[in-house]
């Protein structure tokens, strides 16, 4: 093997750059040449790449948010959205101009970080003989087959440190404190900041919550003289028989999520405010979430992630994502991350929200977390 790719595409998350940074140090250290395409997908259709370099663009990075190739998210090559010359829409497929890109500079592996949407894509591509591998990011940690995605460990310290915060303005204005917190239709960064940030209560999109309960909750707390309650609110969550909050809908392309979530801890706080005469805010968390340094955790993470993609290429194992499972870094095919049967162009149809039977949703129903239900 002598050249490699690397793209990044989606919302970024902590932890891309120190994925790259260990890609390329360990293709370094088997003498191959490592490069990387510019906003995702969008650079692999363009044909537009640099060179990686340990000792130039890529050193220094391992602490460092964001991602030095850059990243979209609205690029589904497979289904591209496109404006014709009489001003209509149409969706064209690219993929064969993206995999001819990839034969004629002679890149040998396509190492794609990405959520769910990217890695449909990845899996697309290995079908037209790609030799693609999969390296799982999110913040929301939903990405099926894994037990954790890099950049997650990050969001929820970022998440646990603003409920650390909301504790105390709570307890000196008496208030009801709602955070709502990314997760698109996952509650984990919900349910496991709520647990390491002493929260009263976690609404996930997992558990429709009943309003009474939450105010039982917060009622409960005043009767033994506690007179504030912090809530963490995912923004997926919605009310037994409610709907969604949507901030708003896209049009971005076939097979692309083009809802926007948002609003779900103001319509909270304000339902909550209005039953308990309490006063209520809301905090809305959004992308200080994702932005910025990863942690420590996520370091470490992101370079096994690294690390074990570079070793399955030389390896020649491929059409895989690289997935960590009770403590240790193997693999698992990308059909069984998006989907078999899902169709070429469409969205991934799997998705890791958070079961029922998981310790944490134990954990936090025994140490008196209200989750609505
Ligand atoms: O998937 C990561 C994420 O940050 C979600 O938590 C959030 O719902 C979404 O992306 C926001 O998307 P955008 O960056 O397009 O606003």
């Amino acid at each position: 093997m002598k050249k490699v790719a690397i793209l990044t595409n989606g919302g970024d998350a902590p932890g891309l750059n120190a994925v790259i940074r260990a890609i390329v140090k360990t293709a370094e250290n088997n003498g191959i040449e490592c490069y990387g395409f510019i906003e995702g997908y969008k650079g692999l259709l363009n044909n537009d790449y640099v060179r990686l370099d340990s000792a130039g663009n890529a050193s220094g990075i391992l602490n460092r948010g964001g991602t030095i190739i850059g990243s979209s998210n609205n690029t589904n090559v497979f289904n591209l959205k496109t404006v014709n010359e009489n001003g209509e829409v149409e969706y064209k497929d690219f993929s064969d101009k993206c995999v001819q890109n990839l034969k004629d500079d002679g890149f040998e592996c396509l190492f794609t970080l990405g959520g769910d949407g990217t890695q449909k894509s990845s899996r697309d591509f290995s079908r037209k003989g790609v030799n693609c591998i999969g390296i799982p990011k999110t913040i929301d940690n939903d990405v099926a087959a894994t037990d954790i995605t890099f950049g997650y460990n990050t969001a929820v310290s970022v998440a646990t440190e603003a409920l650390d915060r909301l504790h105390t303005t709570a307890e000196a204005h008496h208030r009801v404190m709602v955070l709502e917190v990314m997760g698109r239709y996952a509650g984990w960064i919900a349910l496991e900041s709520a647990i390491a940030g002493g929260a009263d209560c976690a609404l996930l999109p997992e558990i429709p919550y009943d309003i009474n309960k939450v105010v039982e909750k917060i009622n409960q707390r005043k009767a033994r003289g506690k007179n504030f309650s912090v809530i963490v609110v995912s923004e997926g969550a919605r009310e037994k028989d409610g709907e969604l909050s949507v901030k708003r809908t896209l049009d971005e392309g076939k097979g692309l999520d083009n809802v926007r979530l948002g609003g779900a801890g103001e319509k909270l706080a304000g339902q909550l405010e209005e039953i308990t005469g309490l006063s209520a805010r809301t905090t809305v968390l959004g992308y200080v979430q994702r932005g910025g340094t990863p942690s420590a955790y996520d370091r470490v993470l992101s370079t096994k992630y690294g690390v074990k993609a570079m070793e399955l290429a030389m390896e020649g194992i491929f059409n895989v994502l690289v997935s960590y499972k009770h403590g240790e870094m193997t693999y698992v095919s990308l059909d069984d991350v998006v989907g078999k049967d899902t169709a070429v162009g469409a969205a991934s149809s799997k998705n890791r929200t958070v079961p029922m039977d998981d310790p944490l949703i134990d954990t936090a129903r025994r140490i008196g977390i209200c989750l609505g239900d």
